[in-house]
Formats: structure tokens, C-alpha cells, sequence
């Protein structure tokens, strides 16, 4: 598939020496996408915040298998920074990540600026409820909605026949699956697997944060819901096993925010016997970095 070229979008578009183009302004992601769509392509988006590693590149090359033409967001969203969080430091590296995205199947990257988002008297939020209100939504209250926010207007901008987002933000995919249902948005929501560091540790633009020390630490988080996803495959209780788990990152230096057994689809607390569909969900602070991560119970002989 060819990329676009630059010369054919003259507003809001930025020409880059590999000729991968990337768009601003609404408008213009309206009207390259529309000609697609009349032409009978099928649309597919990845929204990201950039800073992007091999698992957003994961979705991106989903992106290409799924549909005929494939678009990429980069937006670092403030609605889903509280305002004591990383919203500034967040890492912004455009020029890698444009190089990235040229060195795969990507027909167009939507970079719109902050004011082209949110114009200033902006006063419409999107709230799933439920969803939203466990796990990380329980510590970050703003975060989901304004995540809702943002996807819903991405996806009405961009109007995709599919979206794809990672289960490495597993109760982020639900909220959004679940919203895109709830407001008969007509797209299709895909997962796509967590991709990892050769330790195991899940890839993050945050990971960026950790210092040498910790980021030897950081692979525990992994092996400790890995542990017990094994330990509850194999009939073991579950309450033990988080007492250990939480015990162990505790020792190494984790404050953990959760570490909880929930249903995969409903995201239901779990507290005995797993007879379900079933994730380990963790949420820990590493020094000043965040981290989450989240296994399949089933995933836990891989
Ligand atoms: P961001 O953190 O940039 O992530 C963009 C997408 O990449 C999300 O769907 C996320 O789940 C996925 N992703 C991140 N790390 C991954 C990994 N190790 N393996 C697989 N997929 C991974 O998530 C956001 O941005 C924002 O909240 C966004 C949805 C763009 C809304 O602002």
C-alpha cells in the first residue's frame, strides 16, 4: 500500500523526507478519510500518546492486516492527567515516532494540536460507568473519562471501521468497547496481546522514568501476577497468593496501588474459587513511575 503523498493534502499537512503524512487539522483528516471510504476501503485507527514502542507498533501492524488503510493518532490528551501527574514530563518524541510509523504500513498520522481538540469553552464529557470504576479508576478518578472523551472524539473525527487498542490497558479496552456500544458507534473495538521486554516487564512510554535500579526491580511486577495466574490455574486459593504477591513486591520496594483477581469481560471482583474467565490485575508505583500490568489466568502456563 502506497503512502499518501504530501503534495496532496495542503493545509494542516507537514511534509517529512520519508513522505509519511501527517494531518492537524480535523478537517483534513475528515476528507482524506472520506475519499477512502467512498472508495470503499476499510479504515482502521490506533490512537496513541506517542513516545511509541514495539506494542504500539503491535497495533499498528494489527492495523494493517486488519483493514486497507491505517491511521495513527498521536495526541498526548491533558483531560486524562490529574494535575499533580505527568502531563508535562509525559515523553514527547515526534520525529522517532513519525520515523516508526514510516517504516510500516501507515497511510496517515493525526497530530492535531491541543486547541484543535478541546476548543477553549469545551464542555462535553463521555462517563461509562461501572467500567470505569475499579482498578485504576479508583485511584485516578478523572482518568477514564477523560480517555472516553478523547477516543469518542477521535473516533467520530476519523469515523474507522475498526479500532484497536492494547490489552496492556486492559480495563481501558473494556471502557472503550463498552462506550462504543453504548453510543452506537459504528466500529469494531480489537485487543491486541501485551507485548514485553525480554524480562517480561510490559512495554511502557513510562518505563522511560525508571531509573537503573529500578528498572531491574521492575520485571517482579510481571512475575508476580505470572505467579499467581499459575497458582489459580492449578486450583490454588486465591487469597494467599495475593498476600504473597503483595508481600513480595512490598519487599522490593513496590507500593502497590491493587493487585486484584477480576472476571475478563465484566471485570467483576473475584474473591475464591476462579470458575471464570479470569485476569490478575496489579497497579504499583516504582519510585515516581506508575506501572500496571495484567495476565490471563489461562495465560499462566505460557
Ligand atoms: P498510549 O499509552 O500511548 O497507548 C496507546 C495504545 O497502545 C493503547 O491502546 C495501549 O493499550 C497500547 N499499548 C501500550 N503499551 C502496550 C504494550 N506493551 N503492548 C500492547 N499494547 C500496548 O493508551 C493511551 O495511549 C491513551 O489512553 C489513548 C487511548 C491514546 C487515549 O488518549
Amino acid at each position: 500500500m502506497a503512502l499518501l503523498s504530501c503534495a496532496t493534502n495542503k493545509t494542516g499537512t507537514v511534509s517529512m523526507p520519508n513522505s509519511i503524512a501527517t494531518i492537524t487539522t480535523i478537517d483534513d483528516l475528515r476528507k482524506t478519510v472520506c475519499a477512502w471510504r467512498s472508495a470503499g476501503e476499510k479504515i482502521t485507527l490506533v490512537p496513541t500518546m506517542g513516545a511509541l514502542h514495539d506494542g504500539h507498533l503491535s497495533l499498528v501492524k494489527l492495523a494493517g492486516k486488519t483493514g486497507d488503510r491505517t491511521v495513527v493518532t498521536i495526541f498526548v490528551n491533558p483531560a486524562q492527567f490529574a494535575p499533580h501527574e505527568d502531563f508535562d514530563s509525559y515523553p514527547r518524541e515526534h520525529e522517532k515516532d513519525l520515523e516508526l510509523l514510516a517504516a510500516l504500513d501507515v497511510d496517515l498520522v493525526f497530530m492535531p494540536p491541543r486547541v484543535e481538540v478541546y476548543k477553549q469553552d469545551f464542555s462535553t464529557h463521555v462517563t461509562v460507568e461501572g467500567l470505569s470504576e475499579g482498578l485504576c479508576g479508583a485511584s485516578r478518578p478523572h482518568f477514564f473519562g477523560g480517555v472516553a472523551t478523547v477516543v469518542a472524539k477521535l473516533l467520530n473525527q476519523c469515523r474507522p471501521d475498526v479500532a484497536i487498542f492494547g490489552e496492556k490497558d486492559y480495563q481501558q479496552l473494556l471502557v472503550i468497547r463498552r462506550m462504543a456500544r453504548d453510543l452506537d458507534m459504528n466500529v469494531e473495538i480489537l485487543g491486541g496481546p501485551i507485548i514485553r521486554e525480554t524480562d517480561g516487564l510490559a512495554m511502557s512510554s513510562r518505563n522511560a522514568y525508571l531509573t537503573s535500579v529500578e528498572r531491574e526491580k521492575a520485571p517482579l511486577l510481571h512475575q508476580t501476577i505470572s505467579a499467581i495466574a499459575k497458582a489459580l490455574a492449578n486450583g490454588k486459593p486465591l487469597d494467599p497468593a495475593l498476600k504473597d504477591g503483595c508481600k513480595s513486591l512490598g519487599n522490593s520496594g513496590f507500593d502497590v496501588d491493587y493487585l486484584e483477581v477480576r472476571n475478563a469481560d465484566t471485570l467483576a471482583l473475584i474473591e475464591g474459587p476462579v470458575h471464570e474467565p479470569a485476569r490478575v490485575f496489579v497497579a504499583a508505583m516504582l519510585g515516581k513511575t506508575r506501572l500496571i500490568d495484567n495476565v490471563a489466568v489461562t495465560d499462566a502456563e505460557k
